[in-house]
């Protein structure tokens, strides 16, 4: 239970939890703030987006206290640790894994910022979501001899066929990867050139900051994330070139470079939050890194549907006894839908009850949330039902903190999370 809350509708919830809190940690399970107390950015900055969900929302007393905090508080905004840059933070509106995305998750007071990891073929890691996505977050496919290294370059639509390529970071080296620019994610299937094919983002992103973000290596991403005085997380993605690569690049090998890096960075371990989709993964860093995966976090992604989900949940046990500690599932696993409201999944139950420290991913990542239903949209599929409008995001914030104890969680733009955080001091710094 938690025990910090003191104030308004949290003190609802706090009473019940007072007896059990004496002996816990205020913090109760929020990474604790960065020890390096040099921070270069000192201003947090969260323009108006919350302010825009605030007013969106239904009349409740979370509304009120919410607009309270958000119109008369004086204080300025700080970082939290709640708050997770996801692919750099600024990802809504500025491309991922990108420098200018992680200044902005920085300066919206995400206090932990995302790199996902993949291997170049020289192998060096670099930030990126997959290993195989630079045709459509990259300008790969425009410089014609980086192209022409794809394990499929740009073929232009014709003939009613649509325009392809499959560009991967083990195709070129790192030094090839640096001359990347980063473009928001999407590609324009009607392309007849290479121009046209890439920086093709929805309606609800924008193009606009998007004309040469710098890509970042792991070791880039350290350096920035550490004059910035903040938190890391690396997520290993899972390789989509057969293993071992190059004959002899392992899938261990490569589990143990990202902790190497992290080493050779100077990070030490309570700084990082590991993280795999990979079981295996876990297990390895759990029997060889003890230290790194005291954090390591389990991206949960065995309950895709309905019918799967119950066993998701029987998993959890098994995941206890190995000695996980951190569990990311997606949204839709923590939460249900009864009656048109929001309420806690028997997923969430069970891994609150085994005392899992629960990261979820990811808010601001969905468009409208006025358009979940029709979508069918994969972050809200299990309680879509309890999704009207841009304004719910905090009723849904607020169960995740309030009854199912999350202790971070994943956003495309950070102020989102950040200002939930200064109205409920989670986890400032
Ligand atoms: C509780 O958290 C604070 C802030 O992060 C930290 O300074 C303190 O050492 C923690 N106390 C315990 C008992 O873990
Ligand atoms: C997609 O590609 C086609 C063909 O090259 C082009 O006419 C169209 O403007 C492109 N769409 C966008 C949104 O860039
Ligand atoms: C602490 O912050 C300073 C300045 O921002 C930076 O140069 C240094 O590398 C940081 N140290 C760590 C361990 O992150
Ligand atoms: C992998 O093989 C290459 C030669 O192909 C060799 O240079 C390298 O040392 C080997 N690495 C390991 C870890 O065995
Ligand atoms: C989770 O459960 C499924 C189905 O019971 C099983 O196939 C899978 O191996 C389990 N995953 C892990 C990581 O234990």
């Amino acid at each position: 239970m938690r025990c910090s809350l003191a104030t308004g509708l949290a003190a609802l919830v706090a009473t019940t939890a007072a007896a059990s809190c004496s002996s816990t940690n205020s913090t109760n399970g929020v990474p604790a703030p960065p020890k390096n107390t040099s921070r270069k950015i000192k201003r947090v900055d969260l323009g108006p987006r919350p302010g825009y969900l605030v007013d969106d929302m239904d009349e409740s007393p979370l509304k009120t206290e919410l607009q309270q905090c958000l119109d008369t508080s004086t204080k300025p905004w700080k970082a939290s640790t709640w708050s997770i840059g996801h692919r750099g933070g600024g990802t809504l509106n500025i491309p991922e894994h990108s420098v200018q995305s992680n200044m902005a998750g920085a300066r919206m007071g995400a206090g932990i910022l995302e790199c996902d990891t993949a291997f170049t073929s020289d192998l060096e890691l670099v930030c990126r979501h997959s290993q195989c996505d630079l045709h459509y977050t990259t300008n790969i496919v425009a410089i014609p001899e980086l192209n022409a290294k794809c394990i499929t370059p740009f073929t232009p639509a014709a003939g009613g066929k649509p325009a392809t390529a499959n560009c991967c970071t083990a195709d070129i080296t790192l030094a090839e990867f640096k001359t990347l620019c980063a473009t928001m994610e999407g590609f324009n299937a009607s392309a007849v050139t290479p121009e046209d094919f890439i920086n093709n983002p929805p309606s609800w992103r924008t193009d606009l900051y998007s004309h040469c973000g710098k890509v970042l290596s792991v070791q880039d991403h350290i350096k920035l994330t550490k004059e910035l005085g903040l938190l890391h997380t690396a997520e290993l993605k899972t390789p989509e070139v057969p293993m071992p690569f190059n004959g002899n690049y392992t899938q261990e090998i490569y589990a143990q470079q990202l902790v190497d890096e992290y080493r050779k960075g100077g990070v030490p371990p309570e700084d990082l939050y590991l993280q795999s989709f990979l079981y295996d993964d876990m297990l390895f860093w759990l029997k060889n890194e003890p230290e790194y995966a005291a954090q390591a976090v389990f991206l949960d992604s065995y309950g895709e549907t309905e019918e799967e989900l119950p066993n998701a949940v029987a998993n959890l046990t098994n995941y206890k006894a190995d000695g996980v500690k951190y569990l990311s599932p997606p949204l839709p696993y923590l939460i249900s839908a009864e009656n048109g409201k929001m309420v806690m999944s028997e997923y969430a139950i069970k891994a609150k009850e085994l005392g899992f420290k629960i990261i979820p991913w990811t808010v601001d990542r969905s468009g409208s949330l006025y358009d979940v239903k029709e979508n069918n949209n994969y972050y809200f599929m299990y309680f879509k039902d309890a999704v009207n409008k841009d304004g719910d995001v905090f009723t849904m914030l607020d169960l995740m903190w309030k009854e199912i104890g999350i202790v971070a969680i994943f956003s495309d733009w950070s102020a989102t999370l950040t200002f939930y955080a200064n109205c409920f001091k989670i986890g400032l710094f």
